[in-house]
């Protein structure tokens, strides 16, 4: 008798760099309020769609291509790209993941990014510029919770790979990836000062 494991959802996490990541950090954290202030259809998009936070989601989503520093991320970002395609051992056919978005995220005290995926992408990730004590992680969802129908729900303490949501810790200096396609939300900060990120998606070309 055996039980196998099959379909695993895979999530990467790994620190941006084997050097100290602050100095980079900093730059990007003033840019990142720079652009909170610069970018007045951003302020207008958020204020629709991102209520109480700023994102450049909806306004300046290709930061890679207008700042150096951004390129910079974009440039430390490609071995941990090229490491989890490895891992989910993707035939790419010679043809690219390449980076199409990239955008800020600030969310102040009880701003809320409710659960959503990523469509016509590829892969989805996460750098974390500035993670407050209790700040909120990424949660994630099963992707075969639509499926469920009859199942009974599981015992409170059981195995995190029966788990329903996992939620994978925001930390300063370290990124997420996922597939694109998997639901994923950060519930309300409860602390005053901002959780701030950028966030990206690849897609194959
Ligand atoms: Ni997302």
């Amino acid at each position: 008798m055996s039980v196998q494991s099959f379909f695993p959802t895979r999530i990467y996490a790994a620190p941006l760099q084997r050097q100290p990541w602050k100095p980079f950090n900093d730059r990007l954290l003033q840019e990142c309020l720079q652009m909170q202030h610069d970018d007045v259809a951003g302020q207008r998009w958020s204020s629709k769609n991102y209520p109480g936070g700023y994102t450049s989601y909806g306004s300046v989503s290709r930061m890679q291509q207008i700042s150096p520093t951004f390129a910079l991320l974009e440039k430390r970002l490609e071995r941990h790209v090229k490491k989890f395609a490895a891992a989910l051992e993707f035939n790419l056919a010679d043809r690219e993941l390449a980076m199409t978005d990239c955008w800020i995220n600030i969310m102040p005290r009880q701003v809320v990014h409710s659960l959503h995926l990523h469509p016509l992408s590829t892969l989805s990730g996460t750098y974390y510029v500035q993670t407050p004590r209790g700040a909120p992680g990424l949660k994630f969802e099963d992707p075969r919770l639509d499926r469920f129908m009859a199942a009974p729900p599981r015992v409170a303490d059981c195995s995190v790979e029966n788990q329903s949501w996992v939620v994978m810790p925001a930390a300063a200096g370290s990124l997420l990836l996922f597939e694109s396609w998997l639901r994923h939300e950060v519930v309300p900060n409860p602390v005053a000062q901002a959780r701030i990120s950028i966030s990206f998606n690849y897609s194959w070309f």
